[in-house]
Formats: structure tokens, sequence, C-alpha cells
């Protein structure tokens, strides 16, 4: 639901690539399957978090549902939530397919999703966060940190730039991403730095830290691919919410 405050970010409107456009949403398992092995990331993420059968799971951004789909396999009640319808159909038509139930979907995003089932226990985010400009990425954090049951988990894994060497790993990473899925990857690549909103990797650990959160583990790939695992500790800074 949009927020009907006119100052609030439209996290509905696309930002670089359009996974609201079908033509986006149909090449999308096929072009990441060229640089990732979706499923196999997904089970990792979970064997990670521990997660069990009857924990509450909110997937933000959850896209073709690759993550949703397995971590309902294990018995989690999961919500994917995500901005694209397009998205949302096609997420729902794989569990269809694969007679995966547990899921449900949200049409909603990190500033306006509404929690409707007590506190979560995990919540997770691959490649969605660098959508949000960062002041908005601050409000997401805090009202992520206010989902999740003191102790809960959150795991985030995304464009996030380590600042020594910036525009030589990024110059690098846009080859590799070239070498791994030719022209559309790298032409991906290209947009993500231009028109999206990956941030300093600096940036991210302090908003996560005044948001609640412990950072228990980080990782930089190429000082370009960041993935955090963090507990809630405290309560958030952020006092306020994005509505509704
Ligand atoms: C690059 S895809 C990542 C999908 C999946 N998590 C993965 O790892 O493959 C980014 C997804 O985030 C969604 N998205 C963009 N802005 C969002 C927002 N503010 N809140 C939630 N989802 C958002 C897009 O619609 C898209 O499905």
């Amino acid at each position: 639901m949009k927020s009907d405050s006119l100052w609030h970010y439209d996290e509905f409107k696309p930002v670089g690539r359009d996974y609201g456009s079908q033509s986006e949403v149909d090449v999308y398992d096929a072009s990441h399957a060229d640089f990732r092995d979706i499923k196999a990331e997904s089970n990792k993420v979970l064997d990670t978090l521990g997660i069990k059968g009857g924990e509450t799971v909110i997937d933000f951004g959850s896209g073709t549902g690759s993550f949703a789909l397995e971590a309902a396999k294990r018995g989690a009640r999961v919500h994917a939530v995500d901005v694209s319808l397009a998205m949302l159909d096609q997420a729902k038509a794989k569990a269809d397919q694969e007679g995966v139930s547990g899921i449900e979907f949200h049409h909603a995003g990190f500033l306006t999703y509404q929690h409707p089932d007590g506190f979560a226990d995990a919540i997770v985010t691959t490649f969605a966060f660098h959508h949000l400009p960062d002041f908005w990425k601050g409000i997401a954090l805090g009202r992520i940190c206010r989902m999740l049951k003191h102790g809960g988990q959150f795991y985030m894994h995304d464009v996030v730039i380590e600042e020594s060497n910036a525009l030589e790993n990024i110059a690098l990473f846009i080859e590799k991403q070239g070498k791994a899925g030719g022209d559309f990857l790298r032409e991906d690549a290209e947009g993500h730095f231009r028109d999206e909103f990956s941030t300093y990797d600096w940036v991210i650990d302090e908003m996560l830290a005044r948001a609640g959160f412990h950072i228990a583990h980080k990782n930089s790939e190429g000082g370009v691919l960041g993935t955090y695992l963090c507990r809630k500790e405290g309560e958030s800074h952020n006092a306020d919410s994005v509505k509704p």
C-alpha cells in the first residue's frame, strides 16, 4: 500500500532496472544463473540462520521467490514482500509448480509492509536494499528491527562498497559480470552503479548499529558485494516508522 504522505519516498516507482516489467521478470532467473546459484545460496542462508519449521521469516524484495520457496520447504512461515506485482506473480507460479505452500505474498516494500503476525524470527534481503536512497535505508532498518523478536536475525546481501579502491573494484566487478553473462550482465552492473543507490559499507555499518543491530558477521567479496549477519539487540534510534 502506498503512503498517503506526499513527501514519503515512493518505493513502488522503479529505480534502475524495472522489475515491474514482465520482460525483466521472464529473463531474471536465467540471467542470474550466469553468476549465482540462487537455490544453493538460499539454502546456505537458511543453514546460517538455523531456520526451523514453524519459524517466521520475512524476505524483502523476494523477486522470483527462490529464497521464499526454499524457506517454505523447511517448514518456515514465510512472508514474501515485493513492490513488483509481476515478480510476485512469478514467485506464486513457481510455488504452485513445485507444490510449495506456507508462503504469504505481499505487494509492499521495506517502507510500507505491515507485518500481520507477531514478531519475525528472521528477516532476509538479497540484492534489493540498494533500491532505497540512504535516508530511507535508515528508516527501513528501523522498521525491520521493530518487526523482529529480541535476538532475531537479519541477513542482508547486496552491492555494498568498501571505500579503499572503490572505483577500481567497481570496474573489476563490471568486467567480471560481463565475462559471466555477456552484454546483459555487464550493462546490468553498469546501470546499477550509475542509477541505483548502493552505498559505502561504513554507512551501512553505522545505520545497522543505530537501528538496534549487532553485526555478528560481515563479509565483502571484491570490495563490492557485502554480506551482513546481524542480531537485534537494542531498540531502533529511528523512532518513526513510515506509515501506513
Ligand atoms: C535484483 S531483485 C532481487 C530478487 C531476489 N531477492 C534475489 O536475490 O534474486 C530486486 C527485487 O527487489 C524488489 N524491490 C525493489 N524495491 C523494493 C522495495 N522498496 N521494497 C521491496 N522490494 C523492492 C524488486 O521488485 C525486485 O523484485
